[in-house]
């Protein structure tokens, strides 16, 4: 049997490096894609010699989706696509280049990559797309455009499985809705924190059920369910540091 390939985009980040980890020792050739490659040489000597390592800037969608067709091509084609790239900040004034650099990231720059990588799967027959959202995609927040972009991210995913369904195409579409993590680390909280390898298997086993959508860590569906019962003038009271 020939060896699967699977692309990881945003790779630099440590859930991204812990990803790629978990899909190698299921043999799985990786191509990653990241900001500074130069900082994924440790990985790669982990992963092996026949790791491809591609440098994009997710600001400069057609650049991207032109080495995203490169690396396809390079691969062979891959099973799985994970996309992890990602811009958030929080700043109470509310400045327009924050929101700007969100929405080019988190929108253009993840619609760019994941519509890239459904019509190669369309043309492959075959696939997994999956992309690292947020239960921030929800509902409004804090981080007024974070929030926002994960639920266009969440929408369009719902979107292209329906496109799946309609062609009748073996692709499959996961929503990897995280909780807020590493806040939770910050405040020293085990319960709601995870350590990577943790997260990193917890996503492997959804990516392998291929459920639409997982909530990772799994007690954040509680969270989920929570925040979607509160009322408007009880959520809009909810206290956040600047
Ligand atoms: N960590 C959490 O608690 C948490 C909570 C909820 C949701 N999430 C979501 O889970 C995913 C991963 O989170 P994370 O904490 O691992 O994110 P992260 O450390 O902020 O990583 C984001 C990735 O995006 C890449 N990136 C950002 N701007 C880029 C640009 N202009 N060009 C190319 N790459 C760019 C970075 O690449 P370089 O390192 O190469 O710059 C990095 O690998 C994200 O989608 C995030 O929104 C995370």
């Amino acid at each position: 049997m020939s060896q699967l390939s699977a692309i990881v985009i945003g790779a630099n980040s440590g859930l991204s490096q812990a990803l790629a980890l978990e899909l190698a020792k299921d043999n799985v050739r990786l191509g990653l894609m990241a900001a500074d490659i130069d900082a994924l040489a440790p990985l790669a000597e982990q992963l092996g010699p026949q790791t491809e390592l591609v440098a994009i800037d997710i600001q400069d969608p057609e650049a991207c989706r032109a080495a995203f067709d490169a690396l396809w091509a390079q691969l062979d084609g891959a099973a799985l696509v994970v996309i992890n790239t990602a811009a958030a900040g929080l700043d109470l004034e509310l400045p327009w280049a924050l929101d700007k650099g969100v929405i080019d990231v988190n929108v253009t720059g993840f619609t760019a990559l994941a519509n890239a990588a459904f019509n190669h799967m369309v043309e492959q027959k075959y696939g997994q797309l999956a992309a690292l959202t947020s239960i921030a995609g929800e509902r409004g927040g804090p981080q007024v455009a974070f929030h926002a972009s994960k639920a266009f991210q969440q929408n369009y995913l719902q979107g292209l499985r329906l496109h799946a369904q309609r062609l009748k195409l073996p692709i499959t579409v996961s929503d990897l809705r995280l909780g807020y993590l590493e806040k939770m680390q910050g405040r020293g909280s085990r319960f709601w924190a995870a350590p990577l390898p943790k997260i990193a298997g917890q996503i492997t086993r959804a990516l392998k059920k291929a459920r639409p959508t997982t909530y990772v860590t799994r007690r954040w569906r509680f969270i989920s369910w929570l925040t979607a019962l509160l009322p408007e003038f009880v959520y809009n009271k909810r206290k956040y540091k600047g």
